[in-house]
């Protein structure tokens, strides 16, 4: 069986400013700082993990299961192109280029010449706005519509009556050749509309990206006969340059599915992931509450992943660049990116401090498989970060942390009836969370406790062993000094626990650890059957 690394980008994920930020008109963005608060944000796994620990940003966990580390991007950049070319080894010390007041005129009369075809608008516009502003002009001559936008791309629009799809295409790479070296744009889009004025696009945009001015981690794998897998932006962001798989995903959640497929899958190498809607859905769009949800959603997504993860698996979650929903400015913004290290091997806790470059992730990566990483700019974490091969973390969440999370788990009650909310946090042997919340019911006989919702999510996942479990409770709005598991729980802990299982009781205030046969003597089990 090979070695598989994940590496998930959430796309955005910032964790504050850098000091470099004022350059970039970014003073003060913190896109984690700025969602983490809202009612919508839920994250015990990347809490777990050590999200929180990770320097600059706390709130972090007594002892967290991973390792971690904020990564500076040394690029002068801070699109996502950049971002993830620096997580692949590749430093851009230019940003790529951009247009505001349209493209020079010797790249217009060139592009000109080889196309056959005059120029219309050449400046920044919406893509809405330039087809029925120039739309008609462009079905009357032939003329080609060349726009950008504040991202470094060239844009041609085009009717697909007056230029079919094919030709575009063809139009689109000769730009492509052109657009090199300085006015290395980081993609030329076709964007073909139809119909009558004022007209709309079609499904048929293509983008045609920069070729990496030089090698990444996936050309060194590839070469050395490692898989490159991709999900999502992935196989764009890299021009297909040595990705052995592109996998197409339509949103964040399906490109975590498509990663639970892959983590079923046997190969040997890398699978890369983007997830993109953190930051075209909720960043550019200013959308507190939507970027907490996202969260929310990719935390439950990615507790899914960790039990599919083998022995010799590495994963690592990271960003690359921020774009901060809570500030006037819709733009990306120059900003540290968390880095989440976790596996099998990888010491838990390991505190990796603030690192000069997200090329320490290539670094690392290309350390594990044992390839040479070349005269790439980052420096390998791995050796500070595994135990002995084959040693489990030595520690996993604490008491504290198990209540924490309980507690945070009440806001998900559903208690109309009894206004009594309860949260629970069930820790299985292998250091994974499982949590739950009271559901109630107008016929009041359903309802299920917080600890019964916990174990049947964690029994109906394939879990079967478990070490402890932590639980909260109080009327709704207020915390009770204990919350004492009902008769029935105990029952269900009977049936899946031994009787030294651990109950964590009391409150985030104070509690004290307690064994099943203490709370349930006697107990009935299928021994007596
Ligand atoms: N409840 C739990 O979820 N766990 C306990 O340990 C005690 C009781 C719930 C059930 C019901 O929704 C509400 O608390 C009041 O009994």
């Amino acid at each position: 069986m090979g070695k598989r690394v994940f590496i998930i980008v959430m796309d955005s994920m910032g964790i504050g400013e850098l000091p470099d930020a004022g350059l970039f008109g970014d003073e003060g963005s913190n896109t984690l700082g700025a969602i983490r608060d809202h009612e919508n944000f839920f994250c015990p796994t990347l809490k777990s993990l050590g999200l929180f620990n990770i320097e600059g940003v706390g709130g972090g966990v007594q002892h967290p299961l991973g390792s971690f580390a904020r990564l500076a991007e040394k690029s002068m950049g801070k699109d996502t192109t950049i971002g993830h070319w620096e997580i692949a080894g590749l430093i851009s010390p230019k940003p790529l280029p951009t247009y505001p007041d349209g493209f020079p005129d010797d790249v217009i009369r060139e592009f000109e010449e080889r196309t056959g075809r005059k120029v219309l608008c050449n400046k920044p516009y919406s893509g809405t706005d330039v087809i029925r502003d120039y739309g008609r002009e462009h079905v009357e001559t032939g003329a080609l519509i060349v726009y950008t936008s504040a991202d470094s791309v060239f844009q041609i629009a085009a009717h697909e009556d007056v230029v079919p799809v094919p030709e575009l295409y063809k139009i689109c790479e000769t730009a492509r050749e052109m657009l090199q070296g300085e006015h290395g744009v980081g993609r030329v889009i076709a964007r073909p509309f139809t119909g009558e004025w004022p007209y709309t696009r079609t499904a048929n945009r293509h983008d045609f990206s920069l070729v990496p001015p030089g090698d990444t981690m996936l050309d060194l794998l590839n070469e050395a006969g490692y898989d490159t897998l991709s999900v999502g932006k992935i196989y764009d962001i890299f021009a297909g340059k040595s990705v052995s798989e592109m996998n197409r995903i339509k949103n964040n959640h399906d490109g975590m599915l498509k990663t639970l497929e892959m983590a079923d899958r046997d190969f040997n190498g890398l699978c890369f992931v983007n997830l993109v809607d953190f930051d075209m859905v909720y960043g550019h769009r200013n959308d507190v509450a939507g970027y907490a949800r996202a969260m929310t959603e990719f935390d439950r997504d990615l507790s899914a992943l960790l039990p599919k993860l083998r022995d010799e698996d590495l994963l690592i979650i990271t960003a690359d660049h921020g774009c901060d929903p809570a500030t006037p400015s819709t733009d990306h913004s120059r900003e540290y990116v968390p880095m989440l290290l976790y596996g099998k091997h990888i010491k838990a806790g390991t505190d990796l401090k603030t690192r000069g470059t997200f090329a320490d992730i290539s670094a690392t990566v290309l350390a594990y498989f044992g390839v040479s990483p070349g005269d790439s700019g980052g420096t390998e974490f791995l050796s500070e970060s595994v135990t002995e091969a084959g040693k489990l973390p030595e520690s996993a969440l604490s008491d504290d942390d198990l209540m924490q999370i309980a507690e945070e788990m009440r806001k998900r009650s559903y208690a109309p009836y009894s206004h009594y909310t309860v949260g629970a946090a069930l820790l299985t042997t292998e250091g994974k969370v499982y949590t739950g919340c009271n559901i109630e019911n107008a016929a009041f006989t359903p309802t299920v406790c917080a600890e019964r919702t916990a174990f049947f999510k964690a029994v109906s996942e394939g879990e079967r062993n478990f070490a402890k479990l932590a639980i909260a409770g109080g009327r709704e709005g207020e915390t009770s000094d204990f919350c004492s598991p009902c008769g029935v729980c105990r029952q269900v802990m009977a049936e899946f626990c031994a009787p030294d299982f651990i109950l964590v009781l009391g409150s985030v205030r104070g509690h004290k650890e307690y064994r099943l046969s203490e709370v349930l003597p006697f107990m009935f089990t299928n021994k007596e059957l």
